[in-house]
C-alpha cells in the first residue's frame, strides 16, 4: 500500500502546536529529562501480563514517528501467548548459547561483561513481547511493490518512541536484539518483506530486581554535544 501517493499535494493549517513561553518549555524540558533520567533496561521481570489499553496507546505513539517519505515501514507483534514465548526463549538462547560460547570476538564480551548478560533469557517468558519488523518494502493489494526509504532509522526511531512511551506509562523494557533473529519470522508468521528489528521485552520489574551499575552511567555533555 502506498500512504503518500498522491501526485498533487494537498495542504491544511497546522491545528495542534502547541506554543509555549520559554519558561514553560523550559520547565517542561526539565520534567522530561527527570522521567527519561529514571528508565532502565531491565532483564528481571514479574510474570503476568500488563494492561492491554497500554499496550496500544504505546504502540499508537510509536506509530505517530516520522517516517522516510511517510512509508511507516514498521510492523510490531504483541506476544502474550505463554507457548509462543517459550518458543521465543527456547530459539533465542540457542542463538545466544551459540554466540557467547563461539560466535562472539572477545573485544564484544569484553564490552558485555559490565552488564552481566549471558545466554539465559528467562524474561522471555516472564514478560510480554513485542517483536518489531522493519519493512523492506511495501505490497499493494495486486502484489507490486512499493520502495520504502531509511527504513532503519525511521523503524529505529519508532522503537524510540515505543520505549519512551512505555516508561512514561510505567512500564519497564529491555530492547533485546538476539543474533541472528530470523526465528521471529516464523513464529510470528510474517511475511518475507519484513526483517526482524529487535525483540522489545516490557513488564513490571520484578521486586527483587537488579541493573548494573555501568548501564546507568552516561557520557558527559561536553563529549556528546558541540555548539556551533
Ligand atoms: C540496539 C540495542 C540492542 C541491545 N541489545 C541488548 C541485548 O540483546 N541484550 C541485553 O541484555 N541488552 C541489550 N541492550 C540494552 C543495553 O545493554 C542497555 O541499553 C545499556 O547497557 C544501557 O543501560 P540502560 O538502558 O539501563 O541505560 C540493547 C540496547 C540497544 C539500544
Amino acid at each position: 500500500m502506498t500512504i503518500a501517493g498522491q501526485d498533487e499535494p494537498e495542504f491544511e493549517p497546522l491545528k495542534d502546536f502547541v506554543r509555549y513561553s520559554e519558561s514553560e518549555m523550559t520547565a517542561r524540558s526539565s520534567a522530561f529529562l527527570s522521567n527519561l533520567k529514571r528508565r532502565r533496561t531491565i532483564r528481571d521481570y514479574e510474570e503476568g501480563a500488563v494492561p492491554r489499553p497500554v499496550l496500544e496507546n504505546c504502540l499508537r505513539t510509536a506509530s505517530y514517528a516520522p517516517s522516510g517519505a511517510n512509508m511507516q515501514p514498521w510492523h510490531f507483534t504483541v506476544i502474550e501467548d505463554s507457548a509462543v514465548k517459550h518458543r521465543i526463549r527456547v530459539a533465542a538462547e540457542e542463538e545466544e548459547r551459540e554466540f557467547y560460547e563461539t560466535r562472539a570476538p572477545a573485544e564484544w564480551l569484553k564490552a558485555l561483561a559490565p552488564l552481566g548478560t549471558d545466554a539465559d533469557k528467562s524474561f522471555l517468558e516472564h514478560a510480554t513481547l513485542i517483536a518489531v519488523f522493519a519493512e523492506r518494502y511495501g505490497k499493494l493489494p495486486d502484489g507490486t511493490r512499493v520502495k520504502h526509504y531509511y527504513v532503519q532509522e525511521s523503524v529505529g526511531i519508532a522503537v524510540g518512541f515505543l520505549i519512551a512511551a512505555l516508561h512514561h506509562a510505567g512500564l519497564a523494557t529491555l530492547t533485546h536484539t538476539p543474533s541472528p533473529m530470523g526465528f521471529l519470522t516464523d513464529i510470528c508468521g510474517r511475511p518475507e518483506n519484513e526483517k526482524p528489528y529487535l525483540l522489545l521485552v516490557t513488564g513490571y520489574p520484578s521486586s527483587d530486581c537488579q541493573v548494573p551499575v555501568f548501564g546507568g552511567t552516561r557520557r558527559g555533555m561536553d563529549e556528546v554535544v558541540s555548539w556551533v
